[in-house]
């Protein structure tokens, strides 16, 4: 229940066979005031996982990896909350980029392989007047499933051919999440985050098609602001235009 080579992520692991969510179970932990940064819970069965916007997250009993970690991020202004975000991101697709090279971030935070999504965040911050009091990064991440009723899902086991242990990758992504936040920490390898972030992104400089406001349009990804907007750039336009998650849909 500790995770050996890790500085901070995992110090502290609590497994629970089965839970409702483990960014509630975090949630919980953080709220009775007893919580060490780099704590992680993780479950085998998640009864009621949700995802970004209100969306569920289900997934196969004992195949993939479920939890959470919390973070007390207060050297971050929640001006660059987004930053957090991109760590993540950037540590579970350079974990996923050893067995897939073409894993990817598509924006803000799915992580693709091809165009198939293997692991999905959900951050939930807690603001305390300028600064983050603490984030909870839950993370489902497809490692073993063989089948997925939604659309566009895909695991490791599907892009590889192999069973992975689950003991053993859930140490490896902790090894990734760790560097990435110690890099996150740190003034003088902060910029390696942003720049693995767009280094990975999904559709960046390359013609995609986008919906907006009912419209098709064609453009490329140009990057993301410090707040999170993606930045597009339309092929009939001349300067980029920032978006909201809200504000842009994909066309795939
Ligand atoms: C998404 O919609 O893509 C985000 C999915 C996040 C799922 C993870 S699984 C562990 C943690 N607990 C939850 O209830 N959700 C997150």
């Amino acid at each position: 229940n500790s995770i050996q080579d890790t500085v901070i992520i995992g110090k502290k692991v609590i497994y629970l066979p089965s839970c409702h969510s483990t960014n509630d179970i975090a949630a919980e932990i953080v709220q009775a005031g007893l919580f060490a940064e780099g704590t992680v819970i993780i479950t085998d069965q998640q009864l009621v996982g949700r995802g970004q916007r209100g969306t569920s997250w289900n997934t196969n009993p004992g195949e993939n990896l479920t939890f959470s970690v919390i973070f007390s991020p207060d050297f971050l202004p929640v001006s660059e909350q987004f930053l957090l975000s991109q760590a993540i991101a950037v540590a579970v697709c350079s974990y996923c980029k050893n067995y897939c090279a073409d894993a990817s971030v598509k924006w803000p935070n799915d992580i693709l392989i091809g165009q198939g999504k293997v692991a999905g965040i959900l951050i939930e911050n807690s603001i305390q007047g300028s600064r983050i009091h603490h984030a909870i990064a839950g993370i489902g991440l497809n490692i073993n499933q063989a089948a997925f009723s939604a659309g566009k899902a895909t695991s490791l086991f599907l892009e590889t051919g192999s069973v992975l242990n689950l003991q053993e990758e859930f140490v490896k992504v902790c090894r990734h999440l760790d560097q990435c936040y110690l890099a996150l920490k740190n003034p003088q390898t902060v910029g390696t985050i942003r720049e693995q972030y767009i280094a990975s992104l999904f559709g960046f400089g390359a013609k995609r098609r986008f919906l907006l406001e009912g419209e098709m349009r064609e453009g490329e990804v140009t990057g993301v602001t410090s707040q999170g907007k993606m930045l597009v750039r339309f092929t009939d336009e001349l300067q980029d235009r920032a978006f909201g998650l809200k504000e842009i849909e994909w066309v795939w």
